[in-house]
């Protein structure tokens, strides 16, 4: 019988310990695991026989985290890593190298932006920004050296909604993969596979673990990308990184499906080295339990805060996908099916930039309930200023481009009582 995705979320990838029959998860802190013979040592590395090497390659309870994970995304395998970047670090790693290309959405993450312009950059893989809102200008981007596309799902934290079915179509007329970090739409609110992503990147740090007690990763493979047929060279040619194998070729025909995730966790992974530890997973599988319950709350209350602050006569802008004058609405209306998630932006009104920029700060140094910190997705609000914190390292014509204006205050609504979380907001105005 096919579960629902909250039963998931409380069972996907685990059976009670055989062993101990405990019902609660199993740390299992160990660097290696025992072979049984010389032959099963060999036929592990291989990739003949599957299971536990060393936990730098994997362990027992970050696998049922990788199974979890699958399941609510509707993938064939996941690779769980120590944050969201190293996550999206291998997954360039696994798909492109020196002489490579990419083309990416332009509105992202700061770090991620910086890790793609400066970091691939300087490790000769080039990204070609294009407009998440235009996917016309993927398509132009595209040439014979691109190796895939990539988007976060709402972009952080300009919360541009992207469309991936529209953006899966341009990569696959192209034969390169659709890569999407849906950090901002966990499994519950959306499933880009359904739409056809082929390969899902998460920071588990904000709502999948949803209390902002540890950093962790994860990228899931939808296991449905042709791979033979492809425009990426790292799965059709000999990888000196694993004795000449051919990724797309050579493996056992129930491994090829999710030759990815494979290759991610063999090569990048395996000689990088940014596991999780088993403990953060341990964490993260708390975290999946209650998190549908706990994005109904913080779909409500994203809702309100936004229907809230757009009335108010201090509040210049509001971006909100669930409002229905948002430019991103339509589009996340069918995709997100009423769940649009607890991210709030919102620009102060103000004389000129520098009086904006003197509101931003006197609103933030007033709060209260809300914690002024650089995160997003734990169960308690909070709330930054991205142009002076998490996306000041970007110059000010890709702080625009990235959707990120001087006065923008970005909010991540926690799971308080709404007249709680309005109370705090309105006397922060009120003293802004
Ligand atoms: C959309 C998005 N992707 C990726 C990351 C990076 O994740 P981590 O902090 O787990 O490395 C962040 C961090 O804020 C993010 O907002």
């Amino acid at each position: 019988m096919a579960y629902h995705i909250d039963t998931l979320a409380v069972h996907g990838g685990q059976v009670p310990d055989p062993v101990t029959r405990a019902r609660g998860l199993p740390v299992w802190r160990t660097t290696a695991y025992n072979f049984d013979s010389a032959e099963h040592g060999a036929n592990l590395f291989a990739l003949k026989d599957l299971g536990f090497i060393y936990t730098r390659l994997g362990d027992p309870t970050s696998d049922i985290l990788e199974k979890r994970l699958a399941l609510l995304e509707g993938g064939a395998a996941a690779v769980v890593t120590a944050s969201g970047t190293a996550a999206i670090h291998y997954t360039a790693l696994t798909l492109a190298k020196a002489g490579d290309e990419f083309v990416s959405a332009s509105n992202l993450y700061g770090g991620t932006h910086t890790m793609f312009s400066v970091l691939l950059k300087d490790q000769g893989i080039t990204v070609r920004f294009a407009d998440v809102t235009r996917p016309e200008t993927f398509r132009s981007a595209i040439n014979e050296k691109t190796r895939f596309l990539y988007v976060e799902t709402m972009g952080n934290p300009s919360l541009e909604v992207a469309d991936v079915a529209a953006l899966a179509a341009v990569a696959h007329e192209h034969r390169i993969p659709l890569v999407v970090d849906a950090t901002f739409t966990p499994p519950v609110n959306y499933r880009p596979m359904a739409d056809g992503a082929d390969i899902v990147i998460h920071s588990l740090s904000k709502w999948i673990g949803g209390h902002g007690a540890a950093i962790g990763g994860a990228v899931i493979d939808s296991g449905r990308f042709d791979w033979k047929n492809s425009n990426v060279p790292a799965f059709t040619e000999p990888d000196p990184n694993y004795h000449g194998l051919r990724w797309s070729l050579d493996l056992p025909a129930e491994l090829s499906p999710i030759a990815f995730a494979l290759r991610f966790r063999t090569v990048p992974l395996r000689n990088l080295g940014a596991c999780l530890s088993p403990d953060n997973s341990w964490i993260f599988l708390q975290g999946l339990e209650t998190l549908p319950a706990r994005m109904d709350r913080h779909n409500a209350n994203g809702l309100a805060v936004a229907r809230w602050l757009k009335k108010h006569p201090k509040v210049a802008w509001v971006r909100y996908p669930g409002l229905e004058d948002d430019p991103g609405h339509g589009l996340a209306s069918r995709a997100f099916a009423g769940r649009f998630g607890g991210m709030v932006v919102f620009g102060l009104k103000g004389a000129d930039g520098d009086s904006q920029l003197a509101s931003c700060r006197r609103f933030i140094d007033s709060l209260r309930l809300f914690s002024h910190l650089a995160n997003v997705g734990d169960a308690k609000s909070l709330a930054i200023h991205p142009g002076t914190t998490t996306h000041s390292q970007l110059s000010p014509e890709a702080q625009r481009e990235a959707g990120v204006p001087p006065e923008l205050v970005r909010l991540s609504v926690g799971i308080e009582h709404p007249e709680d979380i309005l109370g705090d907001l309105e006397q922060a105005l009120y003293r802004a």
